[in-house]
């Protein structure tokens, strides 16, 4: 054959080899099919230890029931029922271990999130009843007046 076969079939050669050099220094050792087989098993078997040490943040409703039931039933029928109570009191972590009390926000910007007026009719967000944060009663908290737990329509005025 001549030259201008062999020079682009030894620079292909050379190319995979060089792919098969980086592959071996790169690729972990741990890294293969393993027992979920070839369709779904494609990682890194250290890795599974890894997830494991992952902390779960957020632990959903159901956690908080068992603890503060008086809470989880006053807001459960409540307008605010489908709010998660780690929506309003951070990521509930290891708690009451660490932390031993998660963190209470009496701010007017908690429920300025959600109910500052907002219209935009397209996205559903102006469904959320909503007030003028600069005139609706300025400087006081929110939640002197619609308890956060259990508020009803005739407070939002
Ligand atoms: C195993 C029981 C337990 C669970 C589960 C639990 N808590 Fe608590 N929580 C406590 C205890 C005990 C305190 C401390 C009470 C105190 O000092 O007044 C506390 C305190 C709090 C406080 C602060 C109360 C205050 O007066 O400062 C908030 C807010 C709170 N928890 C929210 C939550 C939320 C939200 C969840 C779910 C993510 C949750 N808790 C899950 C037991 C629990
Ligand atoms: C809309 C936001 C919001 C949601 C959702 C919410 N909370 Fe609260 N929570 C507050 C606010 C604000 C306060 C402070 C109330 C006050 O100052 O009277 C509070 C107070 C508390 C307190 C301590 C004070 C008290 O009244 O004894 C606990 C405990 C608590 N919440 C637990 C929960 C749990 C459990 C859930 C879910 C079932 C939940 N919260 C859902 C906003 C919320
Ligand atoms: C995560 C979003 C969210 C936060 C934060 C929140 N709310 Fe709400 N709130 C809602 C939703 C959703 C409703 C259901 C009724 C609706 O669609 O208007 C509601 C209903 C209400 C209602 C009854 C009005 C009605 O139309 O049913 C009052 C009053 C209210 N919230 C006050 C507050 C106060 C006070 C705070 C702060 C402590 C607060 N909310 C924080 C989402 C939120």
């Amino acid at each position: 054959m001549r030259n201008h076969v062999w020079r682009p079939l030894y620079l292909v050669i050379g190319v995979i080899a060089l792919l098969l050099l980086v592959r071996t220094l790169v690729v972990p050792e741990d890294f293969g099919s393993h027992e979920s087989g070839y369709m779904y098993g494609w990682h890194r078997k250290g890795n599974e230890a890894e997830w494991r040490q992952v902390a779960v943040k957020y632990r959903t409703t159901a956690y908080c029931k068992d603890c503060h039931s008086e809470k989880y039933d006053s807001i459960r029928n409540s307008p605010h029922g489908i709010i998660p109570c780690e929506d309003c009191h951070g990521p509930g972590m290891a708690h009451p271990d660490d932390p031993a009390k998660l963190p209470i926000d009496r701010s007017r910007q908690l429920c300025l999130r959600c109910h500052a007026q907002l219209p935009s009719p397209s996205s559903g967000r102006d469904a959320i009843r909503g007030i003028d944060p600069t005139g609706h009663n300025p400087g006081t908290e929110c939640s002197l007046c619609p308890p956060p737990h259990h508020p009803s329509v005739s407070e939002m005025q």
